[in-house]
């Protein structure tokens, strides 16, 4: 994949004005909305749930890519492919039978990702790489927005692409946490294809141009 994308962060928007941030997103460069679902259990945060969802689904024009920390996420695949998700992301942590839920989220006709926690090797998915669609390489302990990059991801992007290409995989890579214009450049430069971005978006003066700062830094 030769284009990059964006992914804003909902966990960072203003949830008094969730339809007004979603139209801004739809209206931004950006490419994907990344919906962070978080049960209190899997992670010390809970974010939000399916009513909220529907919402943010029943307004936004683009990729939607759900990211689940939670334990035991067979439970509700069905229910994120009824809500419309075009990407469902489990953590590697939360599954004992990893190939099992990949081929339980294609067979509700969504792509499959994988989420990996700081401390886990990249290496554990040598076996199971040609079924990922989609790998998120977690660059903060999940959990919460706005917490700084963990230097290490870099080398961890470079040893996922060797595995990507040594298998001849299809397999994208993101990076959820703490990017900003400082080192978005040098993630992509790695081999990631997608950037999340929460609260350097949202937080910024102008979302509608920070966004567009990052897809022109990666043009
Ligand atoms: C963290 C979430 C991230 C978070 C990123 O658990 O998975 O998606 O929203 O936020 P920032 O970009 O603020 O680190
Ligand atoms: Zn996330």
């Amino acid at each position: 994949m030769s284009k990059k994308l964006i992914a804003p962060s909902i966990l960072a928007a203003d949830f008094g004005n969730l339809q007004r941030d979603v139209e801004m997103i739809n209206n931004s460069k950006a490419d994907w909305f990344h919906l962070d679902v978080m049960d209190g259990v899997f992670v010390p945060n809970i974010s939000f749930g399916m009513p909220i969802i529907k919402n943010i689904a029943s307004h936004a024009t683009k990729t939607l890519d759900a990211h689940l920390m939670i334990v035991d996420p067979d439970r509700y695949i069905k229910t994120f492919a009824e809500l419309g998700m075009n990407y469902l992301t489990v953590h590697y942590e939360a599954c004992t039978h990893l190939h099992r839920t990949l081929q339980a989220i294609k067979a509700e006709g969504m792509k499959a990702g994988v989420a990996l926690n700081p401390h886990t090797n990249v290496s554990l998915l040598e076996d199971t790489i040609n079924d990922i669609d989609l790998v998120c390489i977690m660059s903060v302990n999940p959990g919460f927005g706005g917490q700084s990059f963990i230097e290490n991801t870099y080398s961890k992007v470079r040893k996922l692409k060797e595995i990507i290409t040594k298998n001849n995989a299809s397999t994208i890579i993101q990076i959820d946490g703490g990017v900003t214009n400082k080192n978005a450049q040098q993630l992509v430069d790695a081999g990631a294809d997608v950037l999340v971005a929460g609260s350097y978006v949202f937080r910024s003066e102008n979302p509608t141009e920070t966004i567009q700062g990052l897809k022109d830094l990666l043009a």
